[in-house]
């Protein structure tokens, strides 16, 4: 077969990107033993070595079988679909040992790049799984989404493994001079048309905005310690009920990881334990808090809509935003500022995933590709926006227009939030 060298440098180029997500997934998991790898810490996350083996049986199923190749092993795709077992029961399942999970891992790679070197990658080709390598790239972010997974669950260890992990300082930032940015009011294109955006990101549509201010940057630890000073979290008219019944259930305080230290804060993260630094993004919020944080404040989360408008421009280059984990946390506000959205707003990409005011739902003409679990089953079932990405997520997998969703309770995420208001 003949292949053109612009495809051949495609297959190249997929090959490499397959490479790097693996050893990422690798080196998050070096320093754990088996036992560390295969327990159950935290109800909320699955053994690690879960994620491992997931993410190759995820390989297995969309680069070799989908794709007319072998058989490699039977019997796991059942263990291996998160839609089958919650993750508090994955641990009593019987899951491939952390070795094996690795050499099925490989296994599967190999038959993977033996498709992919008789792939036929043509924009126009016969194949919509294979046109301009869109599945590869599916693969290749859904192993850099896990890389992040891993890394909450890491983050839930007992701080003597959790600090395993090699942490350096997230770079300082000079806050910028206007704390909110305005958007005019107009119409915008929101959702992505490229051939390797998710379903959920289309069709592209217009959408009309009155005008708004939104945060320059996101809400900072230092904000939000003047919400619990002002009694935040034993104050229910900040709260919606369903925040407020939260609230009561957990009795939380502050965000999750913080502790009392005298009148201040410390935090754990990754087994250790610092003083808070008030410049930094808030993260380890849930939605409820911050929607309760912003009613305090007098303003509101952004709508989706707003925040992907606001966000237009943003740079998600390792140089200019905090993606890809080189660091293991958020960078102070003001710290990249040459990656500024198009209206001025900071962090926009990376740091911290931002909640917005918006439930999950399809965009209007939305046809599920390729399959209905990836987002049409989470559609209206009460989840919440998150955009932007973290200091966590893969420069390749997040964009102005990338969604991501959780429900309003969870905070083991690497998450925070930015305020908006109308203009008025
Ligand atoms: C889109 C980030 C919500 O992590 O559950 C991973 C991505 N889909 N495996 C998730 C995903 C299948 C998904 N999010
Ligand atoms: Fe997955």
């Amino acid at each position: 077969m003949v292949r053109p060298s612009d495809t051949i440098n495609a297959a190249r180029a997929l090959a490499a990107d397959l490479a790097e997500s693996r050893e990422r997934t690798l080196k998050l998991i070096a320093p754990f033993d088996d036992g560390v790898l295969r327990g159950q810490h935290d109800a909320l996350m699955s053994p690690l070595v879960w994620d491992v083996a997931h993410v190759a049986n995820y390989e297995d199923q969309w680069l070799v079988r989908a794709l007319g190749g072998p058989i490699i092993r039977e019997g796991i795709d059942d263990i291996y679909d998160a839609f089958k077992h919650r993750r508090d029961e994955r641990d009593a399942l019987a899951l491939l040992t952390p070795a094996e999970a690795r050499a099925y891992g490989e296994t599967v790679r190999v038959h993977a790049l033996e498709r992919l070197a008789v792939a036929d990658l043509h924009p126009d080709g016969a194949n919509p799984l294979l046109r301009r390598g869109f599945v590869y790239d599916m693969v290749v972010k859904h192993e850099h989404q896990h890389a992040e997974t891993l890394l909450a669950s890491i983050q839930l260890l007992p701080p003597a493994e959790a600090r395993r992990l090699q942490s350096v300082a997230a770079p300082t930032g000079m806050a910028p001079d206007e704390a909110e940015v305005r958007v005019p009011a107009g119409s915008f294109m929101m959702g992505a048309d490229d051939p390797c955006s998710y379903d959920n990101e289309r069709p592209r549509h217009v959408v009309d905005l009155p005008a708004f201010w939104i945060d320059t940057t996101p809400v900072t630890n230092g904000d939000f310690e003047a919400f619990i000073v002002d009694g935040g979290y034993q104050t229910e008219r900040w709260w919606q009920p369903a925040g407020w019944a939260w609230r009561q259930d957990t009795a939380a305080v502050a965000p999750q990881f913080w502790e009392r230290d005298g009148r201040d804060w410390q935090r754990w993260r990754f087994g250790q334990r610092d003083g808070l630094r008030s410049a930094e993004p808030v993260q380890h919020v849930c939605w409820y808090e911050a929607d309760a944080y912003a009613r305090w404040a007098g303003r509101r989360l952004p709508t989706e809509a707003e925040w992907e408008k606001a966000a237009a421009g943003a740079s998600a280059d390792p140089t200019q935003a905090n993606l890809g984990q080189r660091y293991l946390g958020p960078a102070e506000v003001g710290a990249f500022p040459a990656g500024v959205s198009n209206y001025g707003a900071h962090q926009m990409l990376g740091d911290v995933w931002e909640w917005t005011a918006s439930d999950f739902r399809v965009y209007p003409d939305f046809v599920a590709f390729p399959y209905r679990e990836y987002s049409e089953v989470f559609n209206d079932e009460g989840y919440k926006v998150l955009r932007g990405g973290s200091w966590a997520t893969h420069p390749r997998a997040i964009s102005a227009t990338f969604r991501n969703w959780d429900w309003p309770v969870r905070r083991q995420i690497f998450a925070g939030f930015r305020c908006a208001r109308d203009d008025t």
